[in-house]
């Protein structure tokens, strides 16, 4: 009896270690940007990793008037931007129905619209509101979309009142069942992160991934730069899934060349790599999506 005892309480006290770590470990989700510039890429181009949770984000949908000559805002009506010849709801449909590990969001707002910045602009936050939720379960619906992105990077409103509208955005289309994930795409910047930061310290509870674009950082960041960008980010939104992320065409940030495997390494085997997303699958098809290869190859590996 009393050596049984002393075994079993190590073996215990190793098994509620084990324990602990299977629910510490990282994440093995990897997501692209996929869309945006109109370069004929579609979802079957990219190689996809049975051992990831591959998630497309569709870029973007807006709430402006879809007008080629002068778009203007909606107040929250939105229309589809992206490349939709080539990522229909039919292409959607394919690419789940033959990857069962994908899912497929779609991103809200972006960086411009037309020649201008895509502001986020509201006229009354209830009515915005209201024309959002029924416009994107519409386009969500009608394409079988999973989650949305919230990407708006210029504002003509203030943090309240962008936290309260896109919070209760995200808020209704999950009680509604619309969507079953959510994430945001600030980056560091005083005026996006005062308003991202607002959002996530009233709603962060509905949000279940940071796109931090870190890739927005100088083209010369280095290895232990990104490891310091990565920690203060993860302290500002404090408990969230922040995903490490670069951008393919090389114009700023940490680099596949130079170190960014090497960084990601380094999250993961302290177990803080929640995931990778890269901007954008439009860019990478000119370099045959290596990295993504890569990155889906790290990610899989011992999860
Ligand atoms: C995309 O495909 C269309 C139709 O085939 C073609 O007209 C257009 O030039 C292509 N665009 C690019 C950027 O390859
Ligand atoms: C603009 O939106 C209208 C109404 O939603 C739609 O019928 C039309 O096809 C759209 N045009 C373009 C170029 O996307
Ligand atoms: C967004 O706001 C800026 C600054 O006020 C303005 O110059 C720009 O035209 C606006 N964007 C659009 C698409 O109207």
């Amino acid at each position: 009896m009393e050596f049984s005892q002393l075994l079993l309480r190590p073996l215990l006290l190793l098994l509620i270690l084990l324990l602990f770590r299977s629910t510490q470990s990282a994440s093995n989700l990897f997501r692209e940007y996929i869309g945006a510039e109109f370069k004929n890429v579609t979802f079957s181009d990219l190689p996809i990793n049975l051992d990831v949770e591959f998630h497309f984000i569709v870029s973007f949908a807006i709430d402006y008037t879809n007008s080629s000559s002068s778009p203007s805002p909606t107040n929250g009506e939105f229309n589809i931007f992206w490349d939709k010849d080539n990522l229909s709801p039919s292409q959607v449909s394919s690419i789940k129905s033959k990857h069962s590990n994908v899912k497929v969001a779609v991103s809200i707002g972006g960086d411009s619209v037309g020649n201008g910045y895509a502001n986020f602009t509201v006229s009354s936050p209830s009515s915005w509101i209201s024309n959002a939720v029924s416009s994107l379960t519409r386009i969500l619906q009608e394409y079988n979309i999973d989650g949305i992105d919230i990407d708006y990077e210029h504002f003509k409103t203030d943090p309240q009142t962008f936290a309260h509208c896109i919070g209760e955005l995200i808020t209704t289309l999950k009680r509604n069942g619309v969507i079953s994930l959510a994430s945001i795409a600030p980056f560091d910047d005083d005026q996006v992160q005062s308003h991202y930061m607002e959002l996530w310290r009233r709603y962060g509870h509905v949000i279940d991934y940071v796109n931090f674009q870190f890739y927005a950082y100088d083209r010369g960041t280095t290895v232990s730069q990104f490891m310091e960008y990565f920690d203060t980010q993860s302290s500002n939104y404090e408990g969230g899934k922040v995903l490490a992320s670069f951008i393919s065409d090389g114009s700023g940030g940490l680099s596949p060349q130079n170190g960014f495997f090497t960084a990601c390494a380094r999250l993961k085997s302290e177990g803080k790599l929640h995931g990778i997303f890269v901007w954008c699958a439009d860019d990478s098809k000119a370099l045959g999506f290596r990295y993504e290869k890569q990155s889906q190859a790290l990610l899989a590996i011992s999860h």
